[in-house]
């Protein structure tokens, strides 16, 4: 059948057409600006208040056990299938074309979605502060699609993937090194915030430590947590992607998922220790901006407002990386002929993918304009969830069809035990969320074995 048939893992390294120039720090770089967003600068506050208190540093631990675990079976494929596509590449060569296509698909959906939330988030701040210097746009432009509200279009949303798209079709180098100046801000203003929170921490106020138990009743919890902060983890699917941009991607790509993971792990545990230390955590339930409110509650006004314009220039490297990496998502399924070819072609010029860059942009440009993305952040999460285990079950089959890895060569730990774990893991998050996203995520299913069966599977290159 041909929804199962495999393609060959390339022998050597293919050739790339793009320029093989990135390093371990490149791709470092690239991961923690991809997952370091509003995860930690906004989902923190509710997530302390309303489901784990100063526990959440539990949640942020259990969840970055679950993603790791997912990291590790991503080094181990980087490593012995070296392709660009990520997981997409890695399980058309074990499970088949059609569950390739399918995750594929959820990862330009994952992609697509968190793009148009954190732009959409982005142009919440950035109105705010104009508002607070008394320049207001006009109604129709200041939201997404609302008739009762008369909002029509969030317009600095979509200005400013604009931007981000015109950015991101540039030469890979020189892209990222806006990137990388912004990574690096983004962690001045965590070790600003670490060190000054350190004097102000009332150790009282990590007491009750988990006021609303671990497994937690009515949705709350640690475990309910870490659902909720799953998603700041996400974005370190970006690092396989530069795959054909980097030079010894066998050894570097394990690296860069791995290092990233580790990097902001430790960073988002600090930061929620301070935080739930600095102020108490029922203090900080409606606030968007919880870590510079701290700051402003402990009477450090100018470090808060460093925080907040830091924060807010800082989201971007999230749309750019998730960006670039959609981009070359595209471009390796269009490679093998299950989107249309133009997708695939290089620009001379920059060498990089630039129609696929645009169609990214454009897509992500309707959806945070016109789309209210509140709604479907938990879609983002339901779909990457479904990839995770699609990825586990690709390893314990990746090991069944060509055996050990070879010397050199990433090795995942306690396979299949793990790869078990994981699925019963990413099964559970997957059932904590709520019936209208299962709706939209059986939606979402449909049309994409719509797409694969109507397009794809004619005009596969495996045909030939
Ligand atoms: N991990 C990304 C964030 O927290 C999606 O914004």
């Amino acid at each position: 059948m041909k929804f199962f048939r495999l393609k060959e893992i390339p022998i050597q390294l293919e050739e790339s057409s793009m320029k093989r120039s990135l390093k371990t720090r490149d791709l470092l770089l690239l991961g923690v600006g991809a997952i370091v967003g509003t995860g930690i600068f906004t989902v923190t506050g509710i997530a302390a208040n309303v489901y784990a208190g100063p526990a959440l540093i539990l949640s942020f631990l259990i969840a970055a056990v679950a993603v790791g675990i997912s990291g590790l079976f991503y080094a181990e494929f980087a490593s012995r299938i070296p392709v660009i596509g990520g997981p997409y590449a890695y399980l058309y060569s074990v499970l088949g074309e059609g569950i390739a296509w399918m995750t594929g698909w959820f990862m330009i959906l994952e992609f697509l979605l968190a793009i148009s939330s954190v732009a959409s988030g982005w142009a919440g701040y950035l109105q705010g502060w104009l508002n607070s210097l008394g320049i207001y746009l006009p109604k129709i432009f200041r939201a997404s699609f609302h008739l009762k509200n008369g909002t029509y279009v969030d317009l600095l949303a979509v200005l400013v993937l604009l931007l981000v798209m015109l950015w991101v079709s540039q030469e890979v180098k020189k892209m990222l090194r806006l990137n990388h100046l912004m990574v690096y801000v983004k962690f001045g203003i965590i070790l600003l915030f670490l060190i000054v929170g350190a004097f102000f921490i009332h150790p009282e106020n990590w007491s009750p430590f988990m006021p609303y138990g671990f497994f937690g009743q009515h949705g709350k919890g640690v475990i309910a947590g870490a659902a909720l902060v799953f998603f700041a983890y996400l974005g370190f699917e970006s690092v396989p992607m530069a795959v054909e941009e980097v030079d010894d991607p066998q050894r570097r790509i394990p690296q860069g998922v791995l290092g990233a993971l580790i990097l902001v792990a430790v960073l988002y545990i600090l930061v929620t220790l301070v935080l739930t230390g600095v102020i108490f955590y029922t203090k900080i339930g409606g606030i968007k901006d919880p870590v510079a409110y701290a700051m402003r509650s402990v009477d450090q006004p100018l470090v808060a407002s460093v925080i907040s314009v830091a924060a807010v220039l800082t989201l971007l490297t999230v749309c750019i990386s998730m960006m670039y990496s959609s981009s070359r998502l595209i471009y390796a399924v269009s490679k093998d002929g299950l989107l249309p070819r133009m997708f695939g072609k290089i620009d001379r010029k920059a060498r990089v993918p630039k129609n696929a860059t645009f169609v990214v942009g454009i897509f992500s440009m309707i959806f945070a304009g016109f789309i209210p993305l509140e709604l479907l952040a938990e879609f983002v999460n339901i779909v990457t969830l479904m990839y995770l285990i699609f990825i586990a079950i690709g390893i314990l089959r990746l090991r069944k069809k060509f055996g050990q890895p070879k010397q050199g060569e990433f090795k995942t730990p306690w396979v299949p035990f793990l790869p078990l774990i994981s699925i019963v893991i990413c099964g559970c998050l997957m059932f904590h969320l709520q019936k209208g996203t299962w709706i939209a995520f059986t939606i979402a299913f449909i049309i994409g074995l719509l797409i694969y069966f109507f397009y794809g599977q004619k005009h596969s290159l495996l045909n030939k």
